[in-house]
Formats: structure tokens, C-alpha cells, sequence
């Protein structure tokens, strides 16, 4: 499986806190979860990661070699003045796409120029974190070289162990994925639990949780489909839980 590193340089840690004309409301964390979303759908695995310095961002880029397959990168301001980052890109010979939040050619002048522009493969910029997202696109679509029939042909060279150990590694990477939408799940429960306490409604709906196990039966393919009706009742129970806490 191809990994996408999302890579952010200085102060977007801060998202949420900077100027949401620019920058929009949402956090890093949520930007970061919308990038593994995609993964998902894509079919790709996402690595995230941040800093403020840029001796990280380059040492990263470096031990990126032979490892990620494609980066989208926010450098932040160090876009618009740091060659050496410049230097890394253009010597790891991974596609790079240039992302902003913000439309840097139409904000003060000193953002105008990316000194990192000429070594990526693509600018996208002013699309808030959808940029992000139709970047990642455009690595899988475009720019990441598809090696299908070399993963096949290295697979079968591969002793139990190592493929066994692929399959786990798959699976850490795939709880991170379910963990994300878990995380989003209750979210939506704390928000659900705020509205009834507030309307005086009751927390379990016997039909709505029927209502949800049938679809979850219907939705997921045969052989699994009971065991991902336990799931769903033991992911209720929790939510169940969870709005008791809330009242
Ligand atoms: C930014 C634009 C840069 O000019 C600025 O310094 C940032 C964020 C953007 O995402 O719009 O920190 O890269």
C-alpha cells in the first residue's frame, strides 16, 4: 500500500486560534482526520506530521526517501523564504504538492512568491483543507507511480513472517482509521446528549437503535454481518453510556 505523508510547518499547529478569514475554524486534529479520511477512501495509507521548526521539516523530508510515496506539504511561511527546504524536496525525488489554506497570491505581497513552487509538482492553494484533500487526489491520480504488479511479485518472494507482519501492520493502521471515526462518532453523541438534556428528551430510543442494527446487517457483506451487528450494539451501549454520563 502507497503512504501519503501530510506534512505542516510552523504556526499551523495553532489552527483554530489563527485568523479563520484565512484559515478557516477547524484544528490541525481535524484537518489531519479529514486527510486520513480520504486515505481511506483512496486507498492509501496517511502519515501525519507537523512542526515548527525547519530542521525537522527537512530532516523528515530526508527520512522520507524510500518510505513515503507521495507528500502534501504546508510549509508555512518558511514557503515563501526557506531554500533549504527548497534543496530537500527537489534531492528526495518524492512528489510534492504545495498546499495553502489561504490564497497566497492574493494576500499581502510577501506571500506572493513560493520559493518552493518551481520543485513541486503542483501548487493548490485558497481551497481551505478541501486543498488538502484534491491534492491527495492528485498524488494517487497523477503522480504516484502505481506499482500494483510489484507488490504482487515482491509478495510472493515473501517468507510467512514478513507477510505476517504486513498484515499486522495493515491492521494497526486500519484501528487508527476505525478509531478516527470512532472518535467522530461520540462526538456526534456528546452533541446528541446536549440537545435532549436541553429539550428533555429521553437517551435510548429502542426503535432508533433497531432502526441502526438493521442497516449496519444489511450494509456490511455476509460472513461479517452479524459480528458487525455485535459490534454496533456494543458501540451503542457505549453511546447509551456516554449520554447517561451527559444528562
Ligand atoms: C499558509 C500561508 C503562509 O503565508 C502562512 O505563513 C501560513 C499558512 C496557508 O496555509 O495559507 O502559515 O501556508
Amino acid at each position: 500500500m502507497k503512504t501519503i505523508l501530510i506534512m505542516n510547518g510552523p504556526n499551523l499547529s495553532m489552527l483554530g486560534k489563527r485568523d479563520p478569514k484565512h484559515y478557516g475554524s477547524g484544528t490541525l486534529r481535524d484537518l489531519e482526520n479529514a486527510c486520513c479520511l480520504k486515505g481511506i477512501e483512496l486507498g492509501v495509507k496517511v502519515e501525519c506530521f507537523q512542526s515548527e521548526s525547519e530542521s525537522a521539516i527537512i530532516k523528515k523530508i530526508h527520512n522520507s526517501m524510500g518510505v513515503i510515496d507521495g507528500i502534501v506539504l504546508n510549509a508555512g511561511a518558511y514557503t515563501h523564504y526557506s531554500i533549504a527546504i527548497r534543496d530537500a524536496i527537489e534531492l528526495c525525488k518524492i512528489p510534492v504538492i504545495e498546499v495553502h489554506l489561504s490564497d497566497i497570491h492574493n494576500r499581502e505581497d510577501f506571500r506572493n512568491t513560493s520559493v518552493i513552487e518551481a520543485v513541486c509538482v503542483e501548487q493548490v492553494c485558497g481551497m481551505g483543507v478541501k486543498g488538502y484533500l484534491v491534492a491527495m487526489e492528485k498524488l494517487v491520480s497523477t503522480y504516484m507511480k502505481s506499482s500494483e504488479e510489484d507488490e504482487t511479485s515482491s509478495e510472493e518472494a515473501l517468507t510467512p513472517e514478513a507477510l505476517l507482519a504486513e498484515e499486522r501492520q495493515a491492521l494497526n493502521e486500519i484501528d487508527k482509521e476505525l478509531f478516527i471515526l470512532f472518535e467522530r462518532r461520540m462526538k456526534h453523541i456528546d452533541r446528541i446528549a446536549k440537545i435532549k438534556a436541553e429539550a428533555g428528551m429521553p437517551t435510548m430510543v429502542p426503535s432508533r437503535e433497531a432502526e441502526i442494527l438493521e442497516r449496519v446487517g444489511n450494509q456490511v457483506e455476509g460472513q461479517y454481518s452479524e459480528a458487525a451487528k455485535s459490534l454496533m450494539k456494543e458501540i451503542l451501549r457505549l453511546s447509551r453510556q456516554r449520554q447517561d454520563e451527559l444528562k
